[in-house]
């Protein structure tokens, strides 16, 4: 297992990643949402650099680029490696791009290495992981993995688009989602590279960690309904302020978040939007999104509970409806003991302590656990910045996070020579 050139890997990744952050929706930032003109140039150019790789490559019915190298001996037993390449508004420009690159150039340096595989390696970039343009999310891993709910076809973007009319505009036809998936008896693992988006590594000085689980996350869609009037008029006594009510509720879900810190919970309320939304109209109506996420589930589902008797008390004092409509829920995912060791070793292999750290941002890797084993490696990051423009990772710490990946797909090989 010599010959490897972290510099080299790193420097090859970096030049992809560049590339990749100039294919925005808006000039000056980075912004690229699912099935968008923005999501088809990346696809497009992604999918260039799969076939340079060797790679047959296929979009599949969510989207997906999926770049395939056959195993030597024929087996359709298909190791997984991905991210995704959707962004969120303003992003940086490693979340997601970072693992669809790494999978690339790694897949690159194994043929280079000229390993004979006993396995299918499919590099996959999914085109929704954020879940930012559709209130719902990981759609194409879930195409993968046999869990698509065909319901998630049917919710609308802002302008009343369905996922369903986008993928029929971007050209994919739905027909083929059961086809898109991998039957379970074939699937080796998936691994997939992320910058850690927190400052754990950083702080302790490592380039690199494995992870043991990913967070459970539960998202909604909150409607506050109250009655629009005259900002002149309707005495203060009268009013049903849609606004008011939906502060007081962002208040009361940062106070459930904070009360339950020690079991790493956090609740975000990231988006308003009020209507009609005039300076001289009393608010009628506001839609705010939801987030809350927590290491293990019982505290997430707890605070969901709080949130939803706060809510009943607001509309009850202020004379509003509040509905909360649940559009993501997924448990707290553990990666596989047997590919967090596959990754461990890898990462000692090149020098480096495998430090084990939890992931409180979502992955993929949650909807792919329910096909099979899942790993991931993460990437420090600077400050732990990320969802932000001056998200950060060295172009060497991406070269060992690449090196580590080949030495885990060779491990990975090795293993699956002996089961046989
Ligand atoms: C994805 O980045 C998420 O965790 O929201
Ligand atoms: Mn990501
Ligand atoms: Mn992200």
């Amino acid at each position: 297992m010599t010959g490897l050139d972290p510099a080299a890997l790193g420097a090859r990744a970096d030049a992809m990643l560049t590339a990749l952050a100039a294919i925005s929706a808006e000039p000056g930032r980075l912004t690229r949402l699912y099935l968008t003109p923005e999501h088809r140039r990346a696809a497009d150019l992604v999918g260039a650099w799969m076939r340079g790789a060797g790679l047959a490559v296929q979009e599949d019915a969510l989207a997906t680029v999926r770049g395939r190298l056959e195993a030597a001996s024929g087996t359709r037993r298909t190791l997984v490696i991905g991210s995704h390449i959707d962004t969120v508004i303003d992003a940086g420009r490693f979340d997601g791009a970072l693992g669809v690159v790494a999978g690339i150039v790694a897949v690159e340096e194994l043929r280079r290495r000229a390993v004979a595989l006993p396995f299918a390696v499919e590099v996959c970039a999914f085109g929704d992981e954020e879940g930012v343009r559709f209130p719902t999310t990981l759609l194409g891993s879930s195409a993968i993995a046999g869990i698509l709910d065909p319901a998630d076809l049917d919710r609308m973007d802002a302008d009343g688009i369905s996922v369903r009319a986008a993928l029929a505009g971007y050209g994919c036809d739905i027909a083929g989602i059961a086809a898109a998936r991998v039957a379970p008896a074939d699937a080796v693992a998936y691994l997939e590279v992320h910058i850690e988006q927190g400052p754990v590594l950083e702080r302790e000085g490592l380039a690199l960690g494995v992870v043991t689980a990913i967070a459970g996350a539960t998202r909604a869609v909150v409607t506050v309904t109250g009655e629009a009037g005259h900002a002149g008029t309707v005495p203060m006594a009268l009013r049903r302020d849609a606004l008011a009510a939906a502060s007081e509720l962002v208040l009361a879900v940062e106070r459930i978040g904070r009360a339950g810190s020690a079991d790493e919970l956090v609740a975000t309320v990231g988006r308003m939007a009020v209507r009609p939304g005039a300076v001289n109209v009393v608010a009628g109506a506001v839609e705010l999104s939801l987030d809350v996420r927590a290491a293990s589930d019982a505290p997430r589902r707890a605070a969901m509970a709080a949130i939803h008797a706060a809510a009943d008390e607001i509309a009850d004092r202020r004379g509003v409806a509040v509905d909360i409509a649940v559009t993501h829920d997924r448990d707290t995912a553990a990666c596989t003991p047997a590919v967090v060791d596959a990754l461990s070793g890898a990462v000692a292999s090149l020098q480096l302590p495998p430090r084990r750290l939890m992931s409180g941002a979502g992955h993929d890797g949650q909807a792919m656990a329910m096909l099979t084993g899942i790993g991931m490696i993460f990437v420090r990051c600077r400050g732990g910045v990320s969802h932000n423009p001056a998200e950060y990772a060295a172009q060497g710490d991406i070269g060992l996070a690449v090196a580590a990946l080949v030495r885990a797909v060779e491990g990975l090989a090795e293993e699956e020579r002996e089961r046989r």
